[in-house]
């Protein structure tokens, strides 16, 4: 078993769960987080970077943030206010008693073309990246730069659905938010372990578990924080809340905590009532190749123990550098 760090670019739209992920990225002590992209879904492409940088300062968390797509491919951008408010961190965002700072870090200029392509191309070895919002960083990377595909080791994404969806009832946000780009990812060849709404809405954390968090300084209490505001979304859907972004994070160092299938994945991109599908072939009927590892089981109990132990190693990181 190999202490290595596993290295990683992660694609966020900051966003709740997002901020969760990046948590527990920095939190666990496995990943080699080599940078941060963030793209528009949640919120606008401005607000999801300033997130991601605030957000990442906060948790002290010093790695590269390169801006990325302000809009999908094709389309219109959507967003989701009403799971992670207007300007995308719910309760903390902007809020002067929020405890994060104002986003006055350097910043590197690159954009998240460049550093995806330039760090899969330049790292000695392969990368795995984990995509948590809508994948148009990763389609416009894949396109402009196809050589990077043998350098990618997987990517273990966020997104999609084999059963219900969640934007709507055929479609997941962060595939529907970007039809177009999630098919270009899903038919690139490269390894994709999909962690969709089959797993994110089984591996819930509870209200009793939010509380605990509480007891964990300003770190503990500033995710509670956030999940109290998703909480308001959620708690009409569900008895806990779904850290869906997280659990793909979970997934790239614990990558038993979901029980997966290799199957053929499509992704619609003009049905009507279909639109952003994750179309999961689960008897072969289409003769296509299984392109997907698709997550369709979970280790709840033991995705929340990662969180809470990610909280406490980065509240102790914390206390040391005040
Ligand atoms: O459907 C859930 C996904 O959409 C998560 O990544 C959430 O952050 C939003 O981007
Ligand atoms: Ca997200």
């Amino acid at each position: 078993m190999s202490n290595a760090k596993i290295p990683v670019i992660i694609d966020c739209d900051p966003g709740i769960d997002d901020a969760v992920a990046l948590a527990l990225a920095f939190g666990c002590g496995k990943l080699d987080v080599l940078g941060v992209t963030t793209v528009a879904g949640n919120t606008t492409g401005e607000n999801t970077y300033h997130n991601a940088r605030r957000f990442l300062s906060f948790i002290g968390a010093d790695v590269e943030v390169a801006r990325g797509a302000d809009k999908p491919i094709l389309r219109p951008l959507i967003t989701a206010p009403d799971v992670h408010g207007k300007a995308g961190l719910g309760g903390l965002s902007g809020a002067e008693d929020s405890g994060m700072d104002d986003d006055d870090r350097d910043t590197s200029g690159r954009s998240a073309l460049d550093l995806i392509t330039e760090t899969l191309l330049n790292h000695g070895e392969k990368v795995t990246l984990v995509p948590v919002g809508p994948l148009t960083n990763i389609a416009i990377a894949l396109l402009a730069r196809p050589e990077i595909k043998h350098k990618i080791e997987r990517i273990v994404l966020m997104g999609g659905a084999a059963l219900e969806g969640n934007r709507t009832p055929a479609a997941e946000f962060n595939i529907i938010a970007d039809p177009e780009a999630a098919r270009i990812v899903f038919e690139s060849g490269v390894p994709i372990t999909m962690v969709g709404l089959d797993v994110t809405h089984k591996a819930l954390i509870y209200p009793d578990e939010i509380e605990a968090l509480r007891k964990h300084g300003r770190i503990g209490m500033a995710i509670a924080e956030l999940m109290d505001f998703y909480g308001v979304f959620y708690r009409k859907r569900f008895e806990g809340n779904p850290v869906h972004d997280a659990l793909a994070v979970a997934a790239v160092f614990e990558s038993d905590i979901v029980s997966t299938r290799l199957l053929n994945v499509c992704v619609e991109t003009s049905g009507e009532f279909t639109l952003g599908r994750t179309v999961v072939d689960f008897r072969g009927v289409t003769g296509r190749k299984p392109n997907c590892d698709v997550a369709l089981g979970v280790d709840r109990e033991r995705f929340i123990n990662l969180i809470f132990d990610a909280v406490k190693t980065l509240e102790q990181q914390s206390q040391r550098r005040f």
